[in-house]
């Protein structure tokens, strides 16, 4: 017996405001359906989601196709209620599987609440989640018998006085065997205020046929809110960034402001790290241990060994930094770059593509892509790799204990050997002897003893 998860992604979204379906939204940099279809995919690996879509589908399926995500399009052409959407994905679904109903627009329910639910329901029941608000107001109401036992759904906008004053509400989300959705989906009728064919009349019916309904909670009530509009996306933005700060504490990471700190993909961070405020984290991010990261540093796709030191406003993407290094304030560090223990890059420098040796210091205000350095060679203030000559792209390669004075510019191609000096304002265009100092033609200074200022008149 396998469950089959059905998104119900139809719903039009008006209330964001926005010429991008609601569910494409991101939430931690990632679209709000593909949180739920993560969560599908763990609830049942075996069987591909089906999501139900309609409004802007096109749109949804375009987005989606790139991703990873394997799954099953169902149309519901027009949005006649959350029955009818589910009646779409009947024929589509196994006679013999249980099927577990998630909204696209929820996207933060977990496995662990889904395998409680799957877990407390038998074959022949139905599971519901189901949730105490204090504001309920706008969910379908619980009804219970005086035995405690589920006996309706009842829609806000059908709701009497009394009903409306119940705080357990319907967050959406259902499990029951597909063979009874099959007897009961077509058996709703849309007589109700908003003449839709709803989904939540099932429940009365269940139990007119004497079938028990299983009920189970979340941990955190954000787990079955859903995104209507731009508040609620922030409200559980902020609720999730919040989750990964407080996992990083518990784990020996010091956070400076969980409410100023943001991860959009996977972040792991070793013990006795420091983190600043505003700091932002995209792709995938490892930092080791007792690092500290400075305040409003950007972090992408990028690896930072123990004992590292990113001081503030450092934007680094698709690097690896070994151990012990500082960079920053103010460090650019472009994909393909790979640093090697205690390498100081200092203020206004960029780096891309390239390889720096264990030691090298690149302090000020300079330009290094595609080259290869050595180890422990200091690059002077404003030296620049002349990489692009309008045309192509060329390599240069500094070698171990290399000086390169400052303002100089290397023509790529050109290599400098070992424990080559080059003199301040040097244009470089051949390659350098080891050991030499190198250093183009410099005119003649000259000073006017006598000379004066002029003066204002
Ligand atoms: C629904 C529930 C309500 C519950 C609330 C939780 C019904 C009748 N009511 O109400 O009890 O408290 O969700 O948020 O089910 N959808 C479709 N096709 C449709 C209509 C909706 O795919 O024709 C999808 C939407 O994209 C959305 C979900 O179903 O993901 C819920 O739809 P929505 O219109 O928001 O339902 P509510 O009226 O809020
Ligand atoms: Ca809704």
């Amino acid at each position: 017996m396998a469950t089959q998860v059905v998104i119900l992604a139809a719903g039009k979204g008006a209330r964001m405001k926005s010429s991008l379906p609601k569910v494409l939204h991101p939430l931690a940099g990632k679209p709000l359906i593909t949180h739920v279809i993560t969560t599908a995919q763990e609830m049942s690996p075996t069987r591909r989601p089906i999501i139900v879509y309609g409004f802007q589908g096109e749109q949804l399926r375009e987005k989606l196709s790139d991703s990873n995500f394997q799954c099953e399009w169902v149309e519901q052409k027009e949005q006649l209620g959350t029955a009818h959407a589910l009646l779409q994905a009947l024929p589509h679904i196994d006679e013999n599987d249980q099927v577990l109903i998630l909204y696209g627009d929820v996207p933060l329910i977990t496995a662990h609440t889904l395998t409680k639910l799957i877990q407390a329901t038998s074959q022949k029941q139905i599971g519901l989640v189901t949730a105490l608000l204090d504001t309920p107001a706008g969910y379908g109401r619980i009804k219970r018998d005086a035995h405690g036992n589920v006996i309706a759904i009842v829609e806000d906008k059908d709701a009497s006085d009394d009903e409306k004053r119940i705080k357990e509400i319907n967050p959406g989300m259902y499990y029951a065997p597909a063979s009874f959705l099959k007897n009961w989906l077509t058996k709703i009728n849309n007589t109700n205020k908003q003449h839709e064919f709803y989904l939540t009349d099932i429940i009365a019916q269940t139990c007119a046929d004497n079938i028990m309904i299983q009920t189970v909670s979340p941990i955190h009530v954000e787990e079955i809110l859903g995104v209507n509009d731009r508040i609620q996306l922030n409200q559980l933005e902020r609720f999730y960034q919040r989750q990964l700060a407080e996992k990083l504490m518990r784990d020996g990471v010091s956070i400076a402001d969980p409410n100023r700190f943001d991860v959009r993909g996977e972040l792991n961070v070793g013990m006795d790290t420091y983190i600043d405020i505003n700091c932002l984290f995209e792709g995938s991010v490892t930092i080791g241990r007792e690092c500290v990261i400075g305040p409003n540093v950007f972090l992408k796709d990028t690896v930072i060994a123990d004992g590292c030191i990113i001081k503030a406003n450092s934007y680094i993407e698709g690097a690896t930094i070994e151990a012990a290094c500082t960079l920053g304030p103010f460090a650019r560090v472009r994909p393909a770059t790979h640093i090697a223990s205690k390498v100081n890059v200092g203020n206004f420098v960029e780096i891309k593509n390239c390889m720096i040796g264990t030691g090298t210091k690149i302090n000020h205000l300079s330009y290094v892509g595609d080259c290869d350095v050595g180890k422990y060679v200091n690059v002077g203030a404003g030296t620049i790799t002349c990489n692009y000559d309008g045309a192509n792209k060329h390599k240069s390669a500094i070698g171990d204990y290399a000086f390169v004075g400052s303002d100089t510019q290397l023509v790529a191609p050109v290599t400098i050997g070992a424990g080559a000096t080059i003199g301040a304002g040097s244009t470089i265009t051949k390659d350098v002897p080891p050991n030499s100092l190198t250093l183009t033609h410099r005119l003649e200074q000259r000073s006017h003893i006598d000379w004066k200022r002029p003066e204002k008149v």
